[in-house]
């Protein structure tokens, strides 16, 4: 097994950079994910890793050993691509049979049937073998391309929106399957996804992409919680942060016509000296949006709920004042109705801000 390092990576087609100075460096054993938009460069990236496309500048390691000039047999990389790539008439067995057989390796028929089965075991599609791919299910199709990756136990496994075809429940079930599957191989997963759950669920560092640049790089709680730009902070997170344009006067941050006039955050204080009589971007997310019905002491505005989202364990409130509208989110049990009146507290030492011109964060 072993670590992937990209160096200045970067790849036009035409007019479009697809991969723009892309820095990363993948520990051994990391389930790292590329988490992006479609066209960010994600798909683009994986194949300059496994040699199915020539970069333009930069250089790839793998294992810390140079591979610009190795075939994609010789990187010795698994590809599971975002379709499946399985043989149809054959059956699940031959499926699993197949990489092994390449001329490149040299396996002897009691080997490969002891790595399938092993490996079908590890799937749980031990009763699927005999069957053809044609007429499995999507989940079962998904498990029998993660086995034809897994067989030969590749130096990286490069996983390409493994389950966007999936049903939302099954996506649920296949998540902890390939953490589980993660932490029985002890292999280097580099997982690309659009979906940002999948990304916070599975990944131990997340690198955030958008038109082929690379944003921030970090655990989940360090891109939940310490987003560096407006992109990334919007993009993480579901409702999505709550972002006010937001006017700095001395100590107070005013929104819309004064219709909320919140007290700076003690720590915010100095950083925002420089921004006085000026805008920002003021990030709140919905959990940090406190409901009641009575009026608490700070940062406490009157609202009315004009939506609401049933999300069983919590309820997405969508509220407005005037014109300024933002989501909270609040327990079930507090039964809160339609065109109903409540205060939303808004817990300023947990606010993201940013500037507005760059979009980065200041604070
Ligand atoms: N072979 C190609 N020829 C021309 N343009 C390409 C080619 N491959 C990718 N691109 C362009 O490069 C950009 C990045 O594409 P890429 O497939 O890497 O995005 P992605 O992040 O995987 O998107 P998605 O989530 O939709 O799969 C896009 O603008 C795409 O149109
Ligand atoms: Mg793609």
């Amino acid at each position: 097994m072993a670590g992937v390092k990209l160096i200045s990576l970067t790849k036009t087609f035409g007019d479009v950079t697809a991969v723009n100075d892309m820095n990363i460096e993948i520990k051994d054993k990391e389930f790292f994910v590329l988490l992006g938009p479609t066209g960010a460069g994600k798909t683009t990236t994986l194949r300059l890793v496994a040699g199915l496309e020539k970069q333009d500048k930069g250089e790839v390691f793998l294992d810390n050993i140079s591979v610009n000039d190795f075939t994609p047999a010789l990187r010795d990389v698994a590809f599971v691509f975002q379709y499946y790539t399985l043989y149809p008439h054959y059956t699940v067995r031959q499926n699993l049979e197949f990489p092994l057989k390449s001329k490149l390796r040299s396996f002897t028929k009691s080997e490969i049937k002891k790595k399938v089965s092993e490996v079908s075991r590890i799937l749980h599609i031990e009763h699927l073998l005999e069957r053809e791919t044609v007429n499995l299910s999507g989940g079962e199709m998904q498990r029998v391309a993660l086995g034809r990756a897994m067989v030969r136990t590749p130096k990286v496994f490069l996983m390409d929106e493994p389950l966007s075809n999936l049903d939302a429940k099954l996506r649920e079930e296949m998540r902890r399957e390939l953490s589980r599957l993660h932490f029985d191989l002890g292999s280097t997963f580099f997982y690309v996804t659009h979906d940002q759950v999948e990304a916070m669920t599975m990944g131990d560092r997340i690198a955030v992409l958008n038109e082929g640049r690379m944003l921030q790089i970090g655990t989940p709680d360090e891109i939940y919680n310490s987003p560096k730009n407006v992109f990334v902070a919007k993009f993480v997170g579901s409702p999505a942060i709550n972002l006010f344009k937001s006017a700095i006067e001395k100590d107070t941050l005013i929104i819309g016509k004064k219709e909320m006039v919140l007290g700076i955050f003690e720590k915010h204080r100095n950083v925002l000296k420089k921004y006085n009589k000026k805008n920002i971007i003021l990030g709140i997310r919905p959990e940090d949006i406190e409901i009641s019905r009575e009026k608490q002491k700070v940062n406490s505005f009157k609202c009315a709920v004009y939506f609401s989202q049933s999300m069983g364990a919590e309820d997405i409130l969508n509220l407005k004042i005037d014109n300024i509208n933002f989501r909270a989110i609040a327990p079930p049990k507090y039964m809160i109705k339609l065109g109903e009146t409540v205060y939303a507290n808004i817990n300023i030492s947990r606010s993201h801000l940013f500037d507005s011109e760059t979009e980065e964060c200041i604070a």
